[in-house]
């Protein structure tokens, strides 16, 4: 691969950012809002429940000012876990929520309990009721809360519904990705009192309104490790533009560590692959650990490696679904529970293969540009969730590849209804 490729909006910042602009009583416009799948199905949840939401060239407007349906549809929030943070939303603006236990990748158990508690510490009632999480309280009160973990998701969806809480809530052990601290700043620039964000403890002084604000997302970092691996594994050497270094330290460290030469200048990287990648170790966790959403993409660059790498998974406990996959292509990997064995081999053959999660489905991408012959990505529909304009991107970087119409595209269609079409993407 050669060429230059621009990095779009973060989708996981911007699915929480989405949430948090329907709570103010007012307009915001989001820039750099990546036009992916998962922004439209949270911007239709968004509709549904009375939030006018609509596209220009400006960016994604959104208006919480006619938010006043409780209930999240079923047959969009099963399609993704972030659509969960409506929870958060209609519990801090309207006191009251019943949204469907969420789905999205099949990566694991991923249980909503620790959001759930968090609800009930600041003074809400939690049931669950038909399959919807049923969330209510007269007002919600600030609370000290230890999350069991540091979700990113909990963390989250305790700052949306805390955030016009009466009194001070307090998060500890709370996420520290990237896109906790995009939240942040622009709930603050809505009015909203955080402090803390980007540490473990994050505090919130309930304020009584917030009002829309112009915000631009934060780069998607996920994307940038993508496509470095991407380069990586093709002998390539590509620029990645639009790229915030400090969110990837530990990804370019273990890049580094394989023998890819990464030159930083402000916002634009450029990656160099050796003519051999090196084998290594890498383990998984919460920011700034390696993150969770890499492991997918770098096993499948281990593939060709001198050596033999490790890498252990400790967010999520079924994240390795891809690997039998990747065995179709030729690819030599154990798995002892949590950990994947990766021995290089020389070279990978292209296979007919299917996508089981996205980031799984990224995985097979980058095997399959590298791998001798052509291969088939079945369910490649769910790379359109986290990856924008993807084969335009990958063909501008010289890579061979071609979108086949599925019948995944006519579920969206009819998905099309009078007042939704305005996010059509
Ligand atoms: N967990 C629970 N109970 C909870 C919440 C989480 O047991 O109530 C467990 C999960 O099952 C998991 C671990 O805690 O084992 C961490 O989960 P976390 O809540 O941090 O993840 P998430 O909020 O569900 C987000 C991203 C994921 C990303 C993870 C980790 C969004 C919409 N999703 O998920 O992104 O992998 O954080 O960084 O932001 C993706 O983009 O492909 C994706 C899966």
């Amino acid at each position: 691969m050669r060429g230059t490729v621009p990095i779009s909006g973060s989708k996981n910042s911007a699915l929480a950012i989405m949430a948090a602009a329907a709570l103010a009583d007012g307009e915001s416009v989001l820039e750099n809002i990546p036009q992916e799948a998962d922004i439209r199905t949270m911007a239709w949840i968004l509709q549904e429940l009375g939030a006018r939401v609509w596209l220009d060239d400006e960016g994604l407007h959104i208006d919480g000012s006619a938010v006043r349906n409780t209930k999240a549809p079923y047959e969009l929030v099963r399609r993704m876990r972030g659509s969960f943070y409506v929870a958060g939303l209609l519990l801090g603006k309207l006191g009251r929520a019943e949204v469907p236990l969420p789905g999205g990748c099949a990566i694991g158990s991923r249980g909503v309990d620790f959001h759930l508690r968090g609800f009930e510490h600041l003074g809400a009632s939690v049931a669950i009721e038909h399959g919807f999480v049923v969330a209510r309280a007269k007002r919600l009160k600030g609370c000290k809360y230890l999350i069991n973990r540091a979700s990113v998701g909990a963390t989250i969806n305790m700052m949306l519904a805390s955030c016009m809480a009466e009194g001070v809530t307090v998060l500890q052990n709370a996420a520290r990705e990237p896109e906790v601290v995009d939240l942040a700043i622009y709930l603050n620039a809505m009015g909203a009192q955080i402090r803390g964000a980007g540490t473990d403890e994050i505090r919130i002084h309930g304020v009584d309104s917030l009002r829309g604000v112009r915000y631009s997302i934060i780069s998607d970092r996920l994307e940038v490790g993508t496509y470095a691996m991407a380069a990586a594994i093709t002998g390539g050497e590509i620029t990645i533009t639009h790229v915030v270094p400090e969110h990837l330290r530990l990804p370019f460290l273990k890049l580094e560590e394989a023998g890819v030469e990464l030159v930083i200048s402000d916002s634009t990287l450029l990656v160099k692959a050796p003519s051999q990648l090196q084998a290594l170790d890498v383990e998984t966790g919460p920011y700034p650990s390696f993150p969770t959403d890499l492991q997918q993409p770098i096993v499948s660059m281990l593939t060709l490696a001198e050596g033999t790498s490790v890498v252990r998974e400790t967010v999520f406990d079924h994240r390795f679904r891809y690997v039998d996959e990747l065995r179709r292509m030729g690819a030599e990997i154990k798995l002892e529970r949590e950990t994947a064995i990766v021995r290089g081999v020389p070279q990978l053959t292209g296979a007919p293969v299917e996508a089981p999660d996205l980031r799984g489905g990224a995985a097979l991408l980058i095997a399959a540009l590298a791998a001798e012959g052509e291969t088939e990505i079945r369910e490649a529909q769910i790379l359109d969730r986290g990856y924008e304009r993807l084969v335009d991107k990958l063909s501008g970087l010289g890579a061979q590849v071609e979108r086949i119409p599925g019948e995944d595209d006519e579920e969206e269609v009819l998905l099309e209804l009078p007042g939704r079409s305005a996010v059509n993407f």
